[in-house]
Order: structure tokens, then sequence, then C-alpha cells
């Protein structure tokens, strides 16, 4: 056990005595001339350049004589054990007069780690990709991003796809993106992100093809407006995301998600238009709603929601919709091609099933009422009636006994 644990050890050492060669670049392709970078945590060795063998040198750091803790100067060469970010800084190497003989700037990183990449396409004629890296490695970096494009299996034949390889452009003002411009929608790209900084470079590979990953951007310019004597209807209309370019071969289909804004959850619809009437929506309440846009025929995702809109629908049920009203909220929708007209217009003036249903309950109720006082009003009457024709038997009852009394027999008197 012991003796495995001296062997990779002896493993480890012999490692470290390999890196120690490799962990210094000298390198003016990053624009930094006369900076020599090395590798953290690793041994660092600067050799003073000009020192004539067999003369000693001495060392400074940034212009004092105080070196790093645990350095050694070893015949002229200043080594620095396990080398942290502390130690850059500028050194210089004099000669025994204290002469200037050279200096380094000496820089501390690490090698690139393998970058992770996503592509998105926010329409079918380019598509970008993102990478972010994976390791802070404290150096300048740049990135080399290519692809590979693969045809589909049965067009292979007429080119070689070994040919169709590009360059992912990128574009200073979009750090870590890079765009390929007339993408093709059914060919698969293998794309390429290449990490590269003074010490080393590292590549990762990323197939895609551009109909998995389409992801309109949000629809824009969302309006939420009542409907004239409707109360209970709210009409939603928006745009194309501008990022989408309008072909009759690529449309979107839509879905709007909305709420009253004292609940919490959503009612979803779906459709092709880029308007859509809300028929359940709450008598009096704000509203907010939100739509969000995906390719027609389900390739890709859908988009993020689009920033949120608000409106409350129409209070108070007038008879008749004024003629300018309706007029200004028709007047929005000019002339769009025919296949994104809206469907579904309320007409001005028809009222829908369900509030007609509301007026003949409301009816029903108050005719109900209406006979129920008929009926009380009836029974109290036929109370009374009864009564008074009670007493009136009574009063017959005596007359007849008196009549009686009167017929009798003198004798059967007295
Ligand atoms: C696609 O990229 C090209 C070139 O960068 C650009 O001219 C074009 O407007 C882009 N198309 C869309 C729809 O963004
Ligand atoms: C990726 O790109 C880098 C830099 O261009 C290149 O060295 C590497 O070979 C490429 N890898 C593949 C698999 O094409």
């Amino acid at each position: 056990m012991l003796s495995l644990v001296s062997c990779v050890g002896r493993v480890v050492v012999l490692l470290a005595a390999v890196l120690v060669t490799t962990s210094i670049t000298m390198s003016g392709e990053w624009g930094e001339e006369g900076v020599t970078y090395g590798q953290l945590g690793k041994d660092v060795t600067l050799t003073c350049a000009g020192v004539s063998p067999g003369s000693t040198a001495t060392w400074q750091w940034n212009g004092a004589p105080a070196l790093p803790e645990d350095s050694a100067v070893q015949q002229g060469q200043l080594f620095l054990p396990h080398a942290e970010l502390s130690s850059e800084g500028l050194y210089s190497c004099h000669d025994a007069s204290g002469l200037l003989l050279s200096s380094i700037t000496l820089r501390l990183g690490r090698a690139p780690g393998l970058p992770s990449i996503s592509c998105r396409a926010s329409n079918y004629e380019n598509f970008s990709c993102f990478w972010a890296s994976s390791l802070e490695t404290f150096l300048p970096t740049k990135y080399i991003t290519t692809y590979r494009k693969k045809q589909l299996p049965g067009s292979e034949n007429r080119r070689s796809p070994t040919s169709d390889v590009g360059l992912c452009v990128q574009d200073p003002a979009q750090p870590f993106s890079c765009t390929v411009s007339k993408s093709q929608f059914w060919s698969s790209y293998r794309m390429n992100v290449t990490e590269v900084n003074p010490l080393g470079s590292s590549f990762r590979l990323l197939d895609i093809t551009v109909q998995a990953i389409i992801k309109p951007d949000p629809p824009e310019g969302l309006r939420v407006e009542p409907v004239p004597s409707a109360p209970r209807r709210l009409r939603v209309s928006w745009e194309y995301p501008s990022t989408w370019p309008k072909e009759p071969h690529f449309q979107l289909k839509f879905r709007l998600q909305y709420r009253p804004v004292i609940d919490n959850s959503w009612s979803v619809v779906e459709t092709a238009n880029v308007s859509e009437v809300i028929t359940d929506a709450f008598m009096g309440l704000e509203h907010v709603v939100q739509v969000s846009a995906r390719d027609f025929l389900d390739a890709g995702s859908w988009s993020e929601w689009s920033a949120e809109a608000w409106g409350v629908p129409a209070t108070g049920l007038t008879a008749v919709p004024s003629e300018a009203a309706t007029a200004a909220v028709e007047s929005e929708n000019p002339a769009e091609g025919p296949s994104l007209a809206p469907q579904n217009e309320p007409v001005a003036g028809r009222s829908d099933p369900t509030e007609k249903v509301a007026v003949l309950v409301s009816l029903g109720v108050f005719a109900f009422f209406v006979l129920a006082v008929i009926l009380v009003f009836a029974f109290l009457m036929w109370v009374r009636v009864k009564k008074h024709s009670k007493e009136a038997t009574k009063n017959h009852d005596l007359l007849a006994a008196a009549i009686h009394l009167k017929a009798l027999p003198k004798a059967q008197i007295l």
C-alpha cells in the first residue's frame, strides 16, 4: 500500500516536472508584448535572458528586491513553486553591479476548459450559437467558431458533405455568440466552438438541425381593448415578431394566456390569427394578457411570453354601441393578409348566447315575483271574503232563531 502511494507520488512528481517545461508560454499574439504566461498552481521557472553563463543574477519583483514566498534563485533562474495569482507581476533580473539584464511580466492562469454551447434560431434564415467558458482561466481568451454542414441523407450523393465547412461569424458587439447566415432549414450542422488562450485550446462540438432549434422571438405590439357593449369580452391583438420574415411558407401560430389581475391561474387559447376575442372575461375586472409564438408546423419550441398588457371589459350594457367606437375598433386592422384576418369578429349590437340566457333568466325571475305577489293578494282577499261570509251566516242563524221563537204558539212561550 505504502509503495503504491509512493509510486503515485513519483508519477505526480514526474508529471509536474513535465508541466514545468510546458507551463510557460511567451507570446506576442495576445497583444501583450513581453508577457510570459504561467499555469496556476504549477511550478514556474523564469530564465534571465542576457545573463552570461557562470555569472550570477539577482531578481527583483515589481521593482523591489523582495520576492514571492517560497521562491528560489538557482543558477540565475527564478523558481516559483505552485505559483499563485499573487505572484503575478513584473520580474527583472540584474547583474552583480545592479544593471538591468532583462524583465518579464508574468501572468498566471489556466488552460481552457471545455466550453458549453447552445444554439437557437429566432427565424428560419439565420441561427446563432452561444457559449460559455466552463472554467475561470484569468487569461486573455479567444474563440474559433466553425461549422460543418451535413446534407440530408438523400442529397449526400450530389455534393460532397465534407466541402460544407464555414465560419460561424462573431460580432464584437455580442460576445460569446456567433451567427450562421442563410442556414438551411432541413440540414444538420456540426458546430465547433474552440476556446483558445496562451496556455492551450479546447473545443466542444454540438450537432443541431435548424428546425429543432427554432424558437421565435415573442410577438410584439400586444394590445388589449374592451369590446363596446360586451362586458365579458376583450379584444386582443398583436404583431409578428420583427425578427420573423413574413413568408407564406413559414407562418407562426400563437397562444394567448389571460387572467384577471387578482387571480393566479391563466386561461390559454391557441390561434393562427394575430388577434383574438376573449369571451369569458370577468365583468369589471382588469385582466392581464400575454402571447407567445411558435412555428406553425410545431418545429422547435414556443417563444418566451411577450411583455404583459392589461385591459378592462366595457362596463354596462348599452343597447347600441356608438357607430364611432365600432368604426375605430375595425379600422385598427387595415387589410392584413386574408389568412391573418381575425375570425370571430363580434358584430356590433349582436349579443352573445350567455347574455341572452341571462336576460331570459332575469325576466323569468321577475315574472315569478309578480305572480307571487298576485297570489298573496288573492289569498288575502279570499281570507277576508270568507271571514265576512261566516259572520253573515252567524247573523242569519240568530235571525232564524228569532223568527222561530216568534212563530211558536203563545201557549208554548208562556
Ligand atoms: C440573416 O442574416 C443576414 C446576414 O447577417 C441579414 O442580412 C438578414 O437580415 C438576417 N435575416 C433575418 C431574418 O434576421
Ligand atoms: C474544431 O476547431 C478547431 C479549431 O479550428 C480544430 O483545431 C479542431 O480540429 C476542430 N475539431 C473538429 C472535430 O472538427
